[in-house]
């Protein structure tokens, strides 16, 4: 089984990845560019995004295999339909998201967005500590990624909630349903964070009838994608301070445009979609499986339903 395979993304390294695949394959094709000789031998689209003229040229296609655990930033329009689209999440990208959470999570729960504001004004003002026990957070989506978050800020004793559309069980965490829990279980909570996945369901969710639910004062942290949240309401939001103070590691237009109201804002961090990312050394175990199914003409892990966007 010799893989030919075309490699696009502009935040993975194809360097890391082709020496990842190497330790799967004894042989394979390896391509970034767009224009090749033979279009025809390639069998895998390993892509963080679409090249600009999409994939049409690769016309033996067998799966295209998302380097990401969302695929929100693929145009479902240029995807060829009847090629099975996987996205990724393995144990690196889940360590990444959760190690990202907790340290959003606990830069509120130790006030850190106040000492920093603070510090820049030479101010010394004590401000005491208090327990995880007493920070209610909750999680807003509770696939894969969000129940390891929602666990491992249950782990460091944190009151946690947590939100998503199908019913869920996990040991220590409350739970709730559909749009009425989120309504019941928005008021509780002290912290929220996002990481579901964008569909037509949860396009445009942090708006202003969500923000009304919450209680006065929150803290928001984005680590879903940028068109989860409406971003007038949201200014709107912090400006009555509903929202006390926000993360957001995701933009509706990413690289955040220079001009976007939301840089500058003491009460905003803003940091470059950084949350998760699957580290090749680590992940190629996943694709490499995908990539042998796919060859053998079996059904892909984690294949995506185009239908309900995830
Ligand atoms: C990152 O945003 C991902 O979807 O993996």
């Amino acid at each position: 089984m010799t893989p030919h395979i075309y490699f696009n993304s502009d935040i993975d390294s194809p360097v890391e990845w082709r020496d990842a695949l190497a330790t799967e394959f004894r042989a394979f094709t390896f391509s970034t560019a767009e224009a090749m000789d033979s279009p025809d031998a390639v069998d895998i689209a390993l892509i963080w995004q679409l090249p600009p003229q999409g994939l049409k040229q690769f016309r033996n296609l067998r799966a295209i295999l998302c380097l990401g655990a969302g695929i929100s930033q693929l145009d479902p329009s240029l995807l060829p339909c009847h090629v099975p689209l996987a996205r990724l999440v393995d144990d690196s990208l889940t360590r990444t998201m959760v190690d990202y959470a907790k340290t959003a999570v606990y830069r509120f729960h130790r006030a850190f967005h106040i000492f920093e504001q603070q510090s820049r004004e030479r101010t010394w003002q004590f401000r005491p500590p208090t327990l995880t026990r007493d920070t209610s957070v909750g999680v807003l989506g509770l696939g894969e990624i969000g129940s390891s978050v929602a666990k491992a800020l249950g782990d460091e004793g944190f009151c946690v909630h947590g939100w998503s559309r199908t019913a869920k069980q996990l040991a220590g965490i409350n739970t709730y349903l559909g749009w009425g829990g989120l309504w019941q279980m928005l008021p509780r909570c002290k912290i929220i964070v996002n990481v579901l996945p964008l569909t037509d369901a949860t396009r445009a969710i942090l708006s202003s009838e969500f923000f009304s639910h919450c209680r006065d004062g929150v803290y928001l942290i984005n680590m879903g994608r940028g068109g989860h949240l409406v971003e007038q309401d949201f200014l709107a939001a912090l400006d009555s301070r509903r929202i006390a103070a926000a993360t957001l590691d995701v933009a509706s237009v990413e690289p955040l445009p220079p001009m976007d109201a939301l840089w500058n804002r003491p009460d905003v961090l803003i940091t470059p979609h950084v949350a998760g990312i699957s580290i090749p050394r680590v992940a190629v175990r996943k694709v490499a499986e995908n990539i042998r199914r796919a060859l053998a003409g079996q059904p892909l892990l984690q294949q995506v339903d185009l239908a309900r966007g995830y």
